[in-house]
C-alpha cells in the first residue's frame, strides 16, 4: 500500500551511543496542540497556548485555520488564536491541505460539515490512502453532503455542510479522530449527538471542549454533545507529549546504565498504556510530582535500565498506546521471551502500514517477528544488528528504530530521518543532549 521511498532520499547516518543519563523535557502534546487551535478558532476571544508543538502536523492545522479566516500569531512564547465563535469561519479560497496530519483531516472535516459554505480538503500521498469512510458515514447520517473526489472513500473530500441533525452513532472503531469529528459536527446539529465507541479512545476533545464551555455528557463508552455551545477563549499550557516521551522511556529501559527523568509529561489515563506496559515488562519506571495542568494529569517520569520480559498486549489497553506500539515492538524485540500484540489492526492504517513497517525493519535487524492480521508476535533476541532503516515517511517508525539503534555498536542508516519533523523536530538533538558517551 505504501511505497518505500528509500531510493529517492539520500541516506542519513545516525551514530549510536552509550547510556542515556540526565533530565529531558519533551515537546508539547500533538493531540492537545491541534485541538487548542481548532477549539480556540471556534471560541470567542483570544486563546493563548504555551508549549504548543511546532511540528509539521500542528503547523498544517494552523495553516488550514488561517485559510478559514482565523488570525493566529506566533510570538515564540505563545500561540495566540483570535477566535471568531462557532459561526465565524469564512469560506477558504482554495483547497485546504492537511499535509500528513490525520488529526487535522478528520477533526476539521467534522467542523466543515457544520459550515454553510463548500470546502475541499486533502493532504499528502499518505493521507490520500488513509480511510475516510469512517468519518463520511456518520457525517452523511447527520445530513452533510460529503464526497470523496476520487470516489475511493479517501481524501480529497468535498464537504458542504449546514442543517445537520443530531444522531446516535455506534462507531465500529475506537478512534479519537472519528469521535472528535462527530462531536465537533454535533455542535452544529439541531439536537444532541451521541457517539459510542467499542473501547474508550483518548479523551482530549471531551476534556478540552468542556473547558471551553461546551455541554458534554460522558457515560462509559458514550459521549453526548449538546448543540450550539458558546465557547469562550482559554489559556492552555500544553503538557509534554507522552508519545514523544515513549522513545526516551524505551531508550532508557533498553540501554544499560541509563537513568532518565522526563519532566512535564501528560499522563492522561487514556494515553498512558506505555507506562503500564513498561511496568508489566519488568521496567523500573515511576511517576513523580503528579499534578493537574490545564485540566490534564501531568507527571515527571523516572526510568532506569531494566531487564525486560515479554507480555501479551491486547484488548482495552490498545487505544491507550496505539501510537507507541512501534517502539513497544522494539522493546519486545530485545525482551526475554515472547510478546504478543493483538487487537491492533488500526496499525495498518496509520501514517504507514505499521505492522508491515515494524516487521520489515525488525527482521532486517535480526529480530524475530511474525506479523498477524491485528498485530504481531515477537520473540526476544539477545541483540539486534545494524541495518538501513526504512522509514516509510512515518515519523514513529523512524524514531522507534533510532531507539533500536541505540542498543548497537556502530552506526545505523535511515532512508528519511527528516520525517521526525511531523511530531518531533528536535528529536535527534534532544537525544544528543542526554547521551553519555
Ligand atoms: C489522535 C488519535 C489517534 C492517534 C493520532 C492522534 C488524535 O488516531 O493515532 O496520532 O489526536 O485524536 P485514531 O483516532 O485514528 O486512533
Amino acid at each position: 500500500m505504501f511505497q518505500n521511498n528509500c531510493a529517492k532520499i539520500s541516506h542519513q547516518h545516525i551514530k549510536n551511543h552509550k547510556s542515556l543519563v540526565g533530565e529531558i523535557t519533551v515537546p508539547g502534546d500533538k493531540s492537545i496542540s491541534h485541538r487548542s487551535i481548532m477549539f480556540g478558532a471556534l471560541a470567542s476571544g483570544k486563546t493563548r497556548v504555551t508549549n504548543f508543538l511546532r511540528g509539521a502536523d500542528c503547523l498544517a492545522t494552523i495553516d488550514c485555520f488561517r485559510k478559514l479566516g482565523i488570525g493566529i500569531e506566533d510570538t515564540v512564547d505563545e500561540i495566540i488564536v483570535n477566535g471568531k465563535g462557532l459561526y465565524g469561519l469564512k469560506s477558504p479560497s482554495g483547497m485546504l491541505d492537511v499535509k500528513n496530519s490525520g488529526t487535522t483531516m478528520r477533526l476539521l472535516s467534522g467542523i466543515l460539515a457544520g459550515q454553510s459554505f463548500e470546502s475541499e480538503i486533502t493532504g499528502d500521498a499518505s493521507i490520500q490512502k488513509r480511510p475516510m469512510k469512517r468519518i463520511m458515514d456518520p457525517l452523511k447520517a447527520m445530513g452533510a453532503d460529503i464526497t470523496s473526489i476520487n470516489d475511493n472513500n479517501c481524501a480529497p473530500l468535498k464537504i458542504r455542510g449546514g442543517d445537520l441533525k443530531g444522531i446516535e452513532y455506534d462507531s465500529p472503531v475506537s478512534s479519537a479522530q472519528v469521535k472528535s469529528c462527530v462531536l465537533l459536527a454535533g455542535m452544529y446539529a439541531d439536537s444532541p449527538t451521541t457517539l459510542t465507541e467499542p473501547v474508550v479512545s483518548r479523551n482530549h476533545t471531551e476534556m478540552m471542549l468542556t473547558g471551553f464551555g461546551a455541554d458534554l455528557k460522558v457515560d462509559h463508552r458514550s459521549v453526548t454533545i449538546f448543540p450550539d455551545p458558546k465557547l469562550e477563549a482559554q489559556d492552555i499550557a500544553v503538557a509534554g507529549d507522552i508519545s514523544s516521551a515513549a522513545y526516551f522511556i524505551a531508550g532508557a529501559l533498553l540501554v544499560p546504565g541509563s537513568e532518565l527523568l522526563i519532566r512535564n509529561v501528560g499522563v492522561n489515563p487514556t494515553r498512558d498504556g506505555i507506562i503500564q506496559v513498561a511496568k508489566a515488562m519488568g521496567g523500573n519506571i515511576s511517576l513523580e510530582n503528579q499534578r493537574i495542568v490545564s485540566g490534564e494529569p501531568v507527571a515527571d517520569i523516572l526510568v532506569k535500565y531494566s531487564k525486560l520480559h515479554g507480555i501479551r498486549i491486547e484488548k482495552d489497553i490498545i487505544p491507550t498506546l496505539i501510537d507507541e506500539l512501534p517502539v513497544i515492538a522494539v522493546m519486545a524485540a530485545l525482551a526475554e521471551g515472547q510478546t504478543v500484540i493483538a487487537d491492533a489492526a488500526e496499525l495498518k492504517v496509520k501514517e504507514s502500514d505499521r505492522i508491515m513497517a515494524i516487521t520489515q525493519n525488525l527482521t532486517d535487524m535480526g529480530g524475530k517477528v511474525v506479523p498477524t492480521d491485528d498485530g504481531m508476535i515477537i520473540d526476544g533476541v539477545e541483540e539486534l544488528k545494524s541495518s538501513v532503516v526504512k522509514c516509510y515517511n512515518d515519523h514513529r517508525i523512524a524514531m522507534s528504530f533510532y531507539v533500536a539503534g541505540l542498543t548497537l555498536p556502530g552506526t545505523m542508516l535511515f532512508d528519511n530521518a527528516n520525517c521526525v519533523d511531523i511530531s518531533y523536530p528536535t528529536f535527534f538533538s534532544d537525544f544528543g543532549n542526554i547521551i553519555k558517551k
